[in-house]
């Protein structure tokens, strides 16, 4: 049976990209990305998904009254596409309860260090400053913390000499356009098992 996908973007959407032609090349299986959510009006995630033909949707924060009517807006996109699986690319907001709880090990996002250290914003500038001679990326299943779901997926980087904060950010974007696609794989296939905190891969 096909999985339909959603992914919920803020920005440039190179992540997006890499789900995108996962999905295209045959690698990531029965799939189809039914539609890209962003809750920023010009990302350019938005016109990629459009290049793609598919549906691509904004949803105005401001224009809703409080949160919970911004999440039910984005719950009903979802149900409308009959989504099953729900991929975070660079969405910039806590994602809230009703969505985490009707989609329970059923979301994932990719961030760019390894869990559970910098968690929240500027991950690969956090790691960096703090001098780690490892860094890397994480995709996770996505709970009602800030990035403290269940480690799907991790993939070391090393520092290396000469490093700024950008250049280990962009040798750790490769390995995300790696990494997610591989854990959407994974999960498409059924073989991910989740127990408690604890995902086996079958
Ligand atoms: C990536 O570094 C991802 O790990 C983080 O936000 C960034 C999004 O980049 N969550 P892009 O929009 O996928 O290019």
């Amino acid at each position: 049976m096909t999985t339909n996908i959603a992914v919920l973007v803020s920005g440039r959407g190179s992540n997006l990209q890499s789900i995108i032609d996962s999905v295209k090349i045959g690698y990531i299986g029965d799939a189809n990305i039914r539609v890209v959510v962003s809750d920023v009006s010009d990302a350019y995630a938005l016109a990629r998904a459009r290049d793609h033909g598919i549906d691509a949707v904004f949803i105005d924060p401001s224009e809703h009254s409080d949160k919970h009517v911004f999440e039910e807006n984005i719950l009903r996109t979802l149900k409308e596409h009959d989504v099953d699986l729900v991929l975070l690319a660079g969405y910039m907001r806590i994602l809230g309860k009703q969505i985490i709880r009707e989609y329970r090990n059923r979301i994932m996002n990719i961030h760019p260090a390894l869990l559970p250290s910098f968690r929240g914003l500027h991950a690969q500038r956090q790691a960096f400053e703090y001098g780690v001679k490892v860094a890397g990326c994480t995709v996770h299943f996505v709970d009602e913390g800030m990035d403290t779901g269940p480690i799907v997926l991790q993939r070391c980087v090393p520092v290396i000499e000469d490093d700024t904060a950008d250049t280990l950010a962009d040798r750790i974007l490769v390995q995300e356009h790696r990494i997610y696609p591989e854990a959407v794989k994974l999960f498409i296939e059924g073989k991910l098992k989740v127990e408690g905190r604890i995902v086996s891969v079958l």
